[in-house]
């Protein structure tokens, strides 16, 4: 039987009235008691943090490449984890763990979460992991919270619950998908760090549908296995064709959010737990070689050198200021051509020196810029004036230089409506006035900190196919890829908190007696 549309949209209506005032709903129960169990289970994802990061392949290290025998412990340990709030759990064509109720109205479109399970060498315990136990764990709120004040839930049941004693299905004296209108789905991705097969998003391009023209399934590992034997090896799929399966319909998609450990300084200088983040910023790698005239350090005089390296040296400093970088530029605001655009970044991380000995005046010095920014323009007119500053550069030098684009990625923004949705939830969380911030003209006075990521994710492949939206969450010293990565128990369960509150008006929630006769 299936209710009539405007049944569903009326019903919906009534849900997300509903979710705006949770406390009036909780009849019978103390709203005390309905808040302690939440924080509970908040508080379970550190926990959990804790015993993931304990799987690895590493010796007293952090390490899960894709499809090691660590990774798929972790597959393992996270489906077991999804399977317990009672979500319908499966490994996909490339190992994405997928843990999804239906709702009670399965043909709406579905509200995805997820972050990756994979890491890289000598990893922490957050890059990646936080998104996806934090994704449980609101889960998991969202639907102990609807059986409580739906009254399908005992309340020694319910405690049971929150202190992980018991299964969700186990005590709820209803189908879990009854408790939620529409469809939730949490994507454990199982790699995104690009390690094995030195290309990033395998993953999520195999939910996003565009894995098996992307030509990364011939890509090789280390041992020339290729990611299409791999998966026919680990029985994940057969065919490339076999992929589609993993895929998901745009259309059957409300939305992806993710939540991230920042991997960056800035929340934690702030003061603040969470920020919402506007977009992700887009990227260009470029090469550059500098050929000189390699010669006898002791015998060529300073006059009649063209040495390629000194040159480097010179255009690397340029380019820092170019970016609004440089020892003049701190604490400062910045001056110059994009001083506008705070979120511009400019890095020399890799330079090869030939031949690279100490009495030796280099013939060759290469080396790499990798520029990021939240706008296209500025990132290509920096390269344009970078490009321009190495040439005259090399003339007055007389060395023979090229720049080459190596790697280029569009920005991608999140979506308007979830930075609003998501920035609204994080104040609700902090005990941030909502009223004050409906006064003060919507969320444009948020106290929320708005951030661009200077880092790729998993978001950035699903923005192709749907509305995105991230949450990042404060780290100590800005530190990742790193085993001192580290994120406090306490933002770890405001962070839940906060997806939790965003999943209770994006997905609502349902009142079985109101709609039994749906
Ligand atoms: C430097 O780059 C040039 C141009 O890409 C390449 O031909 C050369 O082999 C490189 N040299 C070194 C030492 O990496
Ligand atoms: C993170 O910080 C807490 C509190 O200071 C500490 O107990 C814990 O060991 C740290 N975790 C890591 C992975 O460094
Ligand atoms: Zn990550």
């Amino acid at each position: 039987m299936r209710a009539s549309k405007t049944n569903q949209k009326a019903s919906i209506l009534l849900l997300t009235l509903a979710a705006c005032c949770a406390r009036v709903f909780a009849a019978g129960w103390a709203g005390k008691t309905l808040e302690e169990l939440r924080q509970i289970v908040y508080s379970e994802a550190s926990t959990r943090l804790v015993d993931l990061g304990q799987i690895t392949d590493g010796d007293g290290n952090l390490e899960r490449l894709y499809m090691s025998p660590a990774h798929k412990q972790a597959a393992h340990q996270i489906q077991a984890w999804m399977d317990g709030i009672g979500l319908h759990t499966s490994l996909d064509g490339v190992a994405n763990v997928r843990g999804r109720l239906q709702g009670k109205y399965p043909e709406q479109p579905a509200w995805l979460m997820g972050s990756h399970y994979d890491t890289v060498v000598d990893g922490g315990f957050f890059d990646g992991a936080l998104g996806v136990i934090a994704a449980i764990a609101a889960v998991k709120a969202l639907l102990l919270e609807a059986a409580m004040q739906t009254g399908v839930i005992s309340p020694i049941d319910a405690r049971s619950v929150a202190h992980g004693q018991k299964q969700l299905q186990e005590a709820v004296k209803a189908p879990l998908d009854s408790l939620l209108p529409a469809p939730v789905e949490i994507i454990a991705f199982s790699e995104e760090e690009g390690l094995r097969f030195q290309s990033t998003f395998l993953a999520s391009q195999a939910v996003t549908g565009s894995l098996a023209t992307s030509g990364l399934l011939d890509a090789k590992d280390a041992g020339g296995l290729s990611l299409m034997e791999l998966l026919r090896q680990e029985g994940l799929a057969q065919t490339p064709a076999d992929l589609s399966k993993s895929s998901i319909n745009p259309e059957h998609i409300a939305g992806y959010v993710e939540v991230h450990m920042e991997q960056g300084p800035v929340l934690e200088a702030m003061g603040k737990p969470l920020g919402v983040v506007t977009g992700i910023a887009g990227q260009s790698r470029l090469s550059v070689s500098m050929q000189g005239i390699q010669g006898h350090a002791g015998t060529v005089p300073m006059g009649l050198r063209r040495d390629p390296l000194a040159g480097a040296a010179e255009a690397i400093q340029q380019i820092e200021q170019i970016c609004n970088g440089g020892p003049e530029a701190a604490g400062q605001t910045p001056r110059g051509p994009f001083a506008k655009d705070t979120s511009l970044v400019c890095t020399v991380g890799s330079m090869t020196i030939w031949p690279g000995s100490s009495n030796v005046i280099p013939g060759v010095v290469n080396f790499t810029i990798d520029i990021r920014s939240q706008d296209d323009e500025v990132r290509r007119n920096v390269i344009s004036t970078v490009r321009q500053n190495i040439d005259s550069r090399c003339s007055r030098r007389q060395l023979q230089c090229s720049v080459e684009r190596r790697n280029e990625v569009q920005a991608v923004p999140c979506n308007a409506d979830i930075v609003e949705q998501l920035a609204a939830a994080a104040a609700n969380v902090q005990g941030i006035s909502s009223s004050s911030a409906a006064a003060g003209k919507g969320m444009a006075t948020s106290p929320v900190p708005r951030l661009v990521s200077g880092a790729g994710h998993d978001a950035m492949a699903m923005a192709s196919i749907t509305k995105m939206g991230m949450m990042f969450v404060r780290c100590a010293g800005g530190i990742s890829h790193s085993s001192l990565e580290n994120v406090t128990k306490e933002d770890i369960s405001t962070a839940v908190a906060a997806l939790h509150d965003f999943l209770r008006s994006a997905v609502g929630r349902i009142d079985l007696t109101a709609h039994q006769e749906l």
